[in-house]
Order: structure tokens, then C-alpha cells, then sequence
């Protein structure tokens, strides 16, 4: 029998639990999304994601195990994403696991969700994938990083305000289209024309490794509603329109990301890019991706639709952790904050 890791998420607004086999196979993946009870606030709400996370635990990871076809004490380790996100969200997780692993007497390993992102490209890869630049771009993050190999990576540069997937959401909301933002703004794109609207594409111009969406934000609100100050109504909301703004803000985000991917490779020389984290799912950013990586001959693996959002399979990079030994602490707190080099 193959050894086997349960792998457990609860950053944000998805309970997830995983079971996998040491070569990678993933024997069941189960993610329990919260955007129902998210949707009327138009975002995550801490407290009640932290609360659902409590219900929902113990019946996700029993669901993972029954799919796998494992029992409890057939597990060599838990792994359990510790960092970063909601503190709430990830003590759920975190006292789950360790719970488990103190039982079990099994090893515990501590993930860190951002790289966990990344290695879901190396889910799908036969070749080695690293060293490589990675690009996460979720509703939480935006960073580049160098990544020598699956555990050491170093932040090249993040967002210095919104997230991609943030400013999806809000923007989607500003259309009053159905959060989550992302999917809603693609679809409602498909029909739009995305030259209409000249939005700002911050940093462009640098060499500065940086991120900065709420300067499109503002852009957008001021386009759908008019400029606070100026007399020029905007013109009536029309689905045309409506697709229009939708596809234009789409383009400027797509730009802005494809740009400093392409400037963190040729700072770094890596020839491998991977892409990674909810915002990773949308098409046009992964048909703009491959047009540069064609052009630059990268070699471009993007996480598959399944591993872009949350979910608890991308733990699969626990196990280089264990063949390394670097097992965590079973006192071991979450920590909400970004780790600039993260192991
Ligand atoms: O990775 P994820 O599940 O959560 C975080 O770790 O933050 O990403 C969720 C984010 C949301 O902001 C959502 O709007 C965005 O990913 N997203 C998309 C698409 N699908 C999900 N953004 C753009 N296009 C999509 N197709
Ligand atoms: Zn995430």
C-alpha cells in the first residue's frame, strides 16, 4: 500500500481535505465552497467563514477519506496550510490537524498556502517544473516569486493594495454582477469590446516588481457612476455596455499581470513561468500567457481549472517537506501574514 498524506485547507472561504498518494496521486479532493453565504456581502466575511469552516470540518475530511477508500490510521502525516490568511478561517484547519496528528502519532507539516498555489502546476507536469517564476493571483494575493525549487522560493513583489481576484470581486459589484466577481466579469466580457475603455495599467512603464489594482477600481466606479465634482453624466447602463467596461477591465488586469511576469523572468532568467490561484482560471489570461510564453519561448504551465481556486490537493507540497523531514511543531500557530521567503 502506497503511503498516504491527508492534506487539509481553511485560509479563506473554502473547507478542504485531500487525501495523497506519495507519488502525487491525488485519491480524493474535496472542497466545500462558502460563496453562498459570502454572495450577499459581496465578499468574504471573516467571522462567518470561520464558523462554517467549524461545520464543516470534521464532515469534509470524513468525505475525503471515505472517497480514498482510507481509514484514519493508514496515514503517514497531516498537512494543514497554516499560513496565510484569515486567522479565524485557519485555527479551524490548524486545530484539526494537529488534533489529528497528535492522535495519529503521525507527523505534521505546516503549508504555506501561497507556494501551495504555485506547486499546483507541478501537479500537472511530468518535468521538473522549478526553478521557475511564480505567479499567484487569487482573491487574497498577487505575487511574484524566484522559485529555486518546490520549497524555496523569495517574493519578488506582491500588491501594494487590492488583489487581482479583489478587484475582480469589486468590480463586479460596481456592474452589480454575482460574486464571485471573476467568473461573472468573464462571462459577461465574452460579449464585450475590450479597447472601449482606455483603464489605467498601473506600474506598466517600471521595472518595479509591484502590483496596484484600485486605481482600475476607482477608474471603473467613476466610468459606471461619473466623476465625483464633474458634471458629465455617465450614459445609461446597457448589457452592451455593461460588457464593454467588464472586457476593457479585463484586458487592463491581464496586461498589467502578463507585463511583470514577462520583467520578473527576464530579471531572474528563469525559463520556466507558473501560474497559480483563483484568478489563474480566467481565460483570457491564460490565452495572454501563452501568447508571450510562445513568444519568449517559456515554458508556461498554468494550474489545471480544478487547482486554481482553493482547494485541499495542492498540499500535494507537503511532500517534499517530508521527504526533507521538516515536519512542524504540534504547538505551531497560524499566522495570517505573507512570508517573504516561505519554506
Ligand atoms: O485562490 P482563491 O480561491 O482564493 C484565495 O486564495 O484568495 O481565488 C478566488 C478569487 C476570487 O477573487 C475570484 O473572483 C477569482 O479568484 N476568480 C477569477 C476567476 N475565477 C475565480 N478571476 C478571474 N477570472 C476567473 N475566471
Ligand atoms: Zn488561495
Amino acid at each position: 500500500m502506497a503511503e498516504l498524506l491527508l492534506s487539509l485547507e481553511s485560509t479563506c472561504d473554502e473547507t478542504a481535505a485531500a487525501v495523497i498518494q506519495r507519488d502525487g496521486t491525488v485519491l480524493s479532493s474535496i472542497v466545500s465552497s462558502q460563496t453562498d453565504l459570502h454572495e450577499r456581502y459581496g465578499g468574504v466575511v471573516p467571522e462567518v467563514a470561520a464558523r462554517a469552516h467549524l461545520e464543516r470540518i470534521l464532515p469534509v475530511i470524513d468525505r475525503s477519506l471515505q472517497q480514498a477508500g482510507v481509514q484514519l490510521n493508514q496515514l503517514s502525516a497531516v498537512a494543514v496550510a497554516t499560513h496565510p490568511g484569515l486567522i479565524g478561517s485557519l485555527l479551524v484547519g490548524v486545530t484539526a490537524a494537529k488534533t489529528l496528528a497528535m492522535t495519529l502519532d503521525v507527523p505534521l507539516i505546516a503549508i504555506d498556502h501561497v507556494t501551495a498555489h504555485i506547486y499546483a502546476c507541478q501537479m500537472v507536469s511530468r518535468e521538473k517544473i522549478f526553478p521557475a517564476v511564480g505567479l499567484v493571483v487569487s482573491g487574497g494575493h498577487t505575487n511574484l516569486y524566484d522559485c529555486r525549487d518546490a520549497l524555496t522560493a523569495t517574493l519578488l513583489g506582491s500588491t501594494i493594495d487590492d488583489a487581482a481576484g479583489e478587484a475582480f470581486d469589486k468590480v463586479a459589484a460596481i456592474l452589480e454582477l454575482p460574486y464571485p466577481g471573476g467568473p461573472s466579469i468573464q462571462k459577461c466580457g465574452e460579449q464585450g469590446n475590450e479597447d472601449a475603455f482606455p483603464f489605467p495599467r498601473s506600474f506598466y512603464d517600471q521595472s518595479r516588481l509591484a502590483f496596484s489594482f484600485s486605481g482600475l477600481k476607482t477608474a471603473v466606479l467613476y466610468e459606471v457612476r461619473g466623476k465625483p465634482g464633474h458634471q458629465n453624466v455617465p450614459p445609461p447602463m446597457t448589457d452592451q455596455r455593461r460588457a464593454d467596461i467588464a472586457a476593457s477591465f479585463e484586458k487592463a488586469v491581464v496586461e498589467v499581470l502578463v507585463r511583470k511576469c514577462e520583467q520578473a523572468l527576464a530579471q531572474t532568467g528563469a525559463k520556466n513561468l507558473c501560474v497559480g490561484g483563483g484568478v489563474a482560471a480566467n481565460r483570457r489570461l491564460r490565452i495572454a500567457l501563452q501568447k508571450m510564453a510562445g513568444k519568449r519561448r517559456i515554458k508556461l504551465v498554468v494550474a489545471p481549472m480544478e487547482y486554481c481556486t482553493d482547494n485541499a490537493a495542492m498540499g500535494a507540497i507537503a511532500w517534499e517537506k517530508y521527504e526533507r523531514g521538516l515536519f512542524a511543531p504540534l504547538n505551531i500557530d497560524p499566522t495570517p501574514g505573507l512570508v517573504r521567503a516561505p519554506m
